[in-house]
């Protein structure tokens, strides 16, 4: 049987551990693979850190938030400030060759996915896994770890409602994303939003205002408003902060912010989550089996197939503004602070 490594790397999120599982018991049990972990992301190959994952270390974990193997943002082929050379790919070389793998399958989004193709370029074999709560891989159409974040951020907006009502406010919540407003879209159609604001769309501070003037004329009692962490703001204050500033400013209504943060990357996978962490696992493997080196896997049309990772390493997908879907919301009176 091959001998291949696996590591998570980049920010957590929920379905690596079933992501983990897939890969292993596909590799252990259907194809007789030898199965190394490396810990905390590049730095295990980096650093030779890696321990040997039989049945047992991948069974039960399919519950289990976060990664067993423990992650990092360790970019490899990045040169620090003043660095002309470092010694990390030769490293990771090492380790490859040392273990004598066939392969390492690297779970993780944009950032993770340029080093897979890094190392591709280097002349060793990678598999890439898409994960993400922000899902903005460009390649697939969707990565694990969204539906869990989705989930857990639809039931906080849920949550705001009854208080906002009580009081009669404007509540802001600001939802996670890097630089895509995948979750702040999705959560906030899912609960009842009343404005959204992502970063693909540029609003104006002023209609947002206006909005939830209009919102009180008419006699709507309060206005759930959520923001992506990525929309433009001034530095040094956070997306929530300064829409709730300038709706007391602006308008005199009583806001509110609330900043989600780490709550949506934590804890159990949705069940979506588990069985696409899942299925794209036992897709790695097979890609594997057959030597189909290079590739990311992904989701296209509710179709697994494999990208080749030279085509997608690094590259953002992020929500068309023109998608039929922000349309349809703004039928229904959602408003994106636009017009
Ligand atoms: O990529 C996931 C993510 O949670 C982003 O939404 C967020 O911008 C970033 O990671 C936070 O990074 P860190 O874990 O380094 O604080």
């Amino acid at each position: 049987g091959k001998k291949i490594g696996i590591l998570t790397a980049g920010g957590d999120c929920p379905g690596l551990n079933a992501a983990i599982r897939g890969v292993g018991k596909t590799a252990i049990m259907t194809y007789g693979m030898e199965v190394y972990g490396f810990t905390a992301g590049y730095s295990g190959l980096i650093n030779k850190e890696y321990f040997k994952l039989d049945e047992p270390k991948v069974s039960g974990i399919i519950t289990l938030g976060g990664t067993i193997l423990g992650t990092s943002r360790e970019k490899p082929y990045k040169l620090e400030k003043g660095e002309e050379f470092n010694d990390k790919p030769d490293l990771i070389r090492q380790t490859y060759e040392e273990l004598d793998l066939d392969c390492v399958v690297c779970i993780g989004g944009n950032g993770t996915m340029k080093t897979a193709s890094m190392m591709a370029k280097e002349g060793l074999n990678v598999i890439g896994i898409p994960k993400t709560i922000d899902n903005d891989v460009f390649g697939t159409d969707v990565t694990f770890g969204f539906d869990s974040a989705v989930g857990i951020a639809t039931e906080a907006i849920d949550r705001l409602h009854s208080t906002a009502n009580s009081h009669q406010r404007a509540m802001v919540i600001e939802v996670m994303g890097h630089h895509a407003g995948w979750i702040a879209l999705y959560a906030g159609m899912a609960g009842g939003g009343d404005i959204i604001l992502i970063p693909e769309i540029d609003y104006h501070i002023g209609k947002v205002c206006k909005t939830i003037e209009e919102r009180f004329a008419k006699g709507k009692p309060y206005s759930i408003v959520v923001v992506a962490e990525g929309i433009d703001k001034p530095k040094k204050i956070s997306a929530a902060r300064y829409v709730v500033e300038n709706i007391q400013t602006y308008t005199g209504i009583e806001a509110r912010e609330t900043r989600l943060g780490y709550i949506q990357r934590g804890g159990t996978p949705s069940p979506m989550d588990r069985i696409l962490a899942t299925q794209y696992g036992a897709f790695a493997t097979e890609l594997i089996a057959d030597g189909a080196y290079n590739n990311m896997v992904a989701m296209r049309g509710n179709v697994l197939t494999a990208v080749p990772l030279d085509e997608v390493g690094g590259k953002l997908r992020l929500v068309d503004p023109a998608d039929a879907l922000i349309t349809k919301a703004r039928n229904l009176g959602v408003s994106f602070g636009d017009e």
